[in-house]
């Protein structure tokens, strides 16, 4: 067990299973893209450890941007808007691969996906590591899925508990008290 900040943390999922997997998420992205160079776009923070990995292991050419979100009240009857900071590569007619730490409702991913399909990709897919089917609130269709965790709150492997825990190697959840 681990503690960060003020709470306790149990072992989840071990380092060996988490890369297994994202290896083999590689070999069927490679295999789908053969004869193209993707450009993956990877959402900061979360994904650098997953994106990371994924690279290392893909046989295809490929190239990796990096993308940070930031959510803010626009007014109260627009709701949250989401801004796209930090693309400068162009992703018109681009085979566009996104990688992301976790799906959890699913309403993050809505929102760069919208703003991503008005730039013009030739196509575009998500690549997630971990996914919370039962917290999900709108569909989103994931094309490449490392683990469907439980509905619980996990660090670990990139992600963190208000800023600790992205350099665990193995994945955590919290502990229920
Ligand atoms: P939604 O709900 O929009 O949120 O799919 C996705 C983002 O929320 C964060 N998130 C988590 N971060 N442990 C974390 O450290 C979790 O269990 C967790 N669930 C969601 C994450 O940043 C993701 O990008
Ligand atoms: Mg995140």
């Amino acid at each position: 067990m681990i503690k960060l900040h003020d709470k306790h943390f149990e072992p989840m999922l071990k380092n060996e299973l988490i890369e297994t997997e994202i290896q083999r998420m590689a070999t069927q992205i490679s295999q789908d893209y053969a004869g193209k160079t993707p450009l993956f776009i990877a959402i900061l923070n979360g994904s650098f450890m997953f994106a990371a990995q994924l690279m290392k292991s893909l046989t295809i050419p490929a190239e990796i941007t990096f993308l940070r979100v930031s959510s803010y009240q626009a007014t109260s009857s627009t709701g949250k808007v989401l801004e796209l900071l930090g693309l400068q590569e162009s992703v018109e007619n681009r085979e566009v691969i996104v990688l992301e730490d976790i799906i959890d409702t699913g309403l993050t991913m809505e929102k760069i996906k919208e703003q991503l399909l008005a730039k013009n990709p030739s196509s575009f897919a998500l690549a997630s590591l971990f996914h919370k089917p039962e917290a999900l609130k709108t569909p989103i269709e994931i094309d490449y899925l490392g683990f469907k965790i439980e509905n619980k709150f996990v660090v670990g492997y990139g992600l963190d508990y208000d800023g600790l825990g992205r350099n665990l190697s193995d994945l955590y959840v919290l502990k229920e008290e």
